[in-house]
């Protein structure tokens, strides 16, 4: 979590780095702060609570001497190197005091940091010892006190002064540290440097023009370059205006891995639509066509271009493990239905923050699917690690080109859904479910298999996806209207079957994180044997129900369970495929979806239960982008 940027160059710093803090936002908004070296001066402001506060707290001082008039002086807004940070926080609250940056005790080094430095405890310690005073709780503040005595140290060992000063000194600091970080870091005594430093934790380097930026993601830079530069496990990197040096920890020269950025900058905004969530579940169809562009045949074969597994290595999986966090996680879910259908391969799914420390059986035939949105999920990293160790081939789902998921997996299908801001996952969904979709389908073929037609019949189904998707939203209206009445209701439950219980955990997990109201997902078959006794006079009930026609076994039991929970009091809220007219009599409120074949179901069954929670959220009057405690991209265990 915790977004960073840094701006070396010959413009002011201060604008740049606020503007790449705003894009950054989503990954934590606890607090937030800048550091920027103004002549041979360090300035910093910080302030708790979202970027919207720091602002105000620089109020003109933000702008340039130049910009703010005739006559004005010089101030934090002149500088042309700097850096900044949006914060999650993890040690210590989210005070003024924790904010980053945090300086050395002499005032003159600043650091900002993503992730948990380990042994912090017993650094702090043994600074405290040599009496140095803390000034927060955080675990960043010590490496600002380590930085500034490891550049007193090499100063005083006779190290000439320039920018490599700062390089050596991190190197030092991070051999000294354990755990999952970025830093960043910048000394007043060298105005025209910005060092970082990755282990396990993002920064991507963007390449200007007599410029360059070090940042979390690439959006932060996107404004201003489209080429980046992909830093490797356990590297630091200086930048200053003109040069980009990178090194491992001992010092030896490393590379990163030049790429173009495709995605547009307007990607990243608003476009007109009152929250990003919105725009974004608006961007579905879309999204979902282009995780399928290019990857179906014409003779409804599967094209894997990224997939660095022979047909021989697909041939000898045995045995599938999916691990994923939160909503992919649930996506993950759909896949099992899917994959051991087409493929009869056993499938299991789990907690990515569970996998590793249940022992899990794996071995060389094991194919570890690891589903990422953000390609950064500390607790999906971790798993996928294990994974590696014990010899399993790892394929990673991701949407985050560069990203350390798919760095470090055997093989790659990236959906290409393009940036995700709201921290609610929408559309990242949608194409991870396409992208399993692919995987089962794809697997199924190069293995030779039972459903054969059923395969090829899929295929085309999916290439029909985009369009039901467009027919889904420009019927969404009375969602809306839904939304509002529910919004004071004190719990609402969601059921399904099949396919259609992810998708019920998938819409009371965005109704919980958005609308801080009491959700759960049941297994229909389930309510019986205990749930049941949670329903009471008027309590909403969203009921995900399978098509009549793939399924007619168990649609008929769903319809049985809406009829149960009816007569107990339960307000039913019912999603069905159009024309199901068995579910009329049971239905106080009925949203169709279109006709579509019960695997593939979730793609449209979701996209009600999305606008439902952004709804409710925004009649209850949340931060439908941001909503509390939470952070878009997870990089702590
Ligand atoms: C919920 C949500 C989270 C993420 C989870 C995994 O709307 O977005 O549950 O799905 O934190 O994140 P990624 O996919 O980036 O690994």
């Amino acid at each position: 979590m915790c977004g960073i940027v840094g701006y070396v160059g010959a413009r002011p710093a201060l604008g740049i780095v606020l503007d790449g803090l705003r894009r950054l936002e989503y990954r934590g908004y606890d607090s937030a702060g800048v550091a920027i070296v103004c002549g041979d001066e360090l300035r910093t402001e910080k302030r708790a609570g979202k970027l919207a506060n720091l602002e105000k707290a620089l109020g003109d001082e933000r702008f340039s001497a130049a910009d703010r008039g005739a006559g004005s002086a010089p101030g934090i807004g002149d500088g042309t190197t700097g850096i900044g940070h949006t914060r999650w926080a993890t040690h210590g609250g989210p005070t003024d005091r924790n904010a980053h940056p945090h300086v050395s005790a002499d005032g003159r080094v600043a650091v900002i940091h993503n992730g948990i430095i380990e042994n912090f405890a017993k650094l702090r310690a043994e600074i405290e010892a040599d009496g140095v005073e803390f000034v927060s709780d955080t675990d960043t503040e010590c490496v600002a006190h380590l930085l500034s005595a490891a550049l007193a140290d090499l100063r005083a060992s006779g190290e000439p002064e320039g920018p490599q000063l700062l390089a050596a000194a991190m190197r030092r600091v991070c051999q000294r540290l354990e755990g999952a970080f970025t830093l960043l870091a910048v000394d007043a005594a060298l105005p025209d440097a910005v060092v970082g430093a990755r282990r396990n934790s993002p920064l991507v380097v963007g390449r200007g023009v007599g410029e360059n930026y070090l940042a979390s993601d690439v959006s932060a830079f996107i404004e201003h370059t489209r080429e980046a530069v992909e830093l490797g496990q356990d590297q630091v990197v200086l930048i200053t205006a003109d040069g980009i040096e990178i090194s491992d920890f001992a010092g030896q020269p490393a590379t990163g891995r030049d790429f173009h950025i495709d995605w547009d900058a307007s990607a990243a905004e608003k476009g007109g639509y009152d929250y990003f969530m919105l725009k974004e579940i608006a961007e579905q169809p879309q999204a979902v066509a282009d995780t399928l562009l290019g990857r179906l045949t014409e003779a409804g074969e599967i094209v894997l271009d990224e997939v660095r597994l022979s047909d021989q290595d697909l041939r000898d999986v045995d045995k599938i493990f999916i691990v994923a966090c939160g909503t992919a996680y649930h996506s993950g879910l759909v896949a099992k239905y899917a994959i051991e259908h087409w493929t009869r391969i056993p499938c299991e799914v789990e907690l990515a923050s569970e996998f590793r420390y249940r022992d899990p059986v794996l071995d060389r035939s094991t194919l570890v699917v690891a589903i990422s949105q953000s390609g950064e999920t500390m607790d999906t990293l971790m798993a996928l690690r294990h994974a590696k160790e014990q010899k399993a081939r790892v394929l990673a789902i991701c949407n985050t080109n560069g990203s350390t998921i798919p760095r470090e997996s055997d093989a790659v299908l990236y959906t290409h859904g393009g940036p995700e801001i709201a921290v609610a996952s929408t559309k990242a969904f949608l194409t991870q479910l396409v992208a399993c979709y692919l995987i089962g389908l794809h697997l199924a073929q190069v293995r030779g298999v039972k459903y054969a037609d059923e395969v090829s019949a899929v295929v085309n189904q999916l290439q029909e996806m985009p369009d039901k998707l467009r027919q889904v939203l420009a019927a969404i209206e009375p969602v809306r209207e839904l939304a509002h009445e529910l919004r004071t209701a004190p719990q609402v439950l969601f059921i399904g079957r099949h396919v259609g219980y992810p998708v019920a955990l998938e819409g009371a997990l965005k109704l919980k994180e958005l609308a801080y109201m009491h959700a759960e997902g049941f297994a229909a078959g389930e309510l019986k044997h205990g749930p049941i006794a949670l329903i009471d006079q008027g309590t909403p009930v969203v009921c995900v129900v399978p098509s009549p026609a793939g399924r007619g076994v168990l649609h008929d039991k769903i319809v049985s369970n809406i009829q149960e929970i009816r007569a107990r009091g339960a307000r039913t809220i019912v999603i069905a495929e159009e024309g199901d007219e068995a579910v009329v009599p049971y239905a106080d409120d009925l949203i169709y979806v279109p006709r579509t074949p019960t695997l593939l179901a979730p793609l449209v069954t979701t996209v009600p239960l999305q606008v439902l929670a952004c709804e409710i959220a925004a009649a209850r009057g949340h931060d439908v982008d941001q909503p509390r405690n939470l952070a878009k991209s997870v990089t702590v265990e």
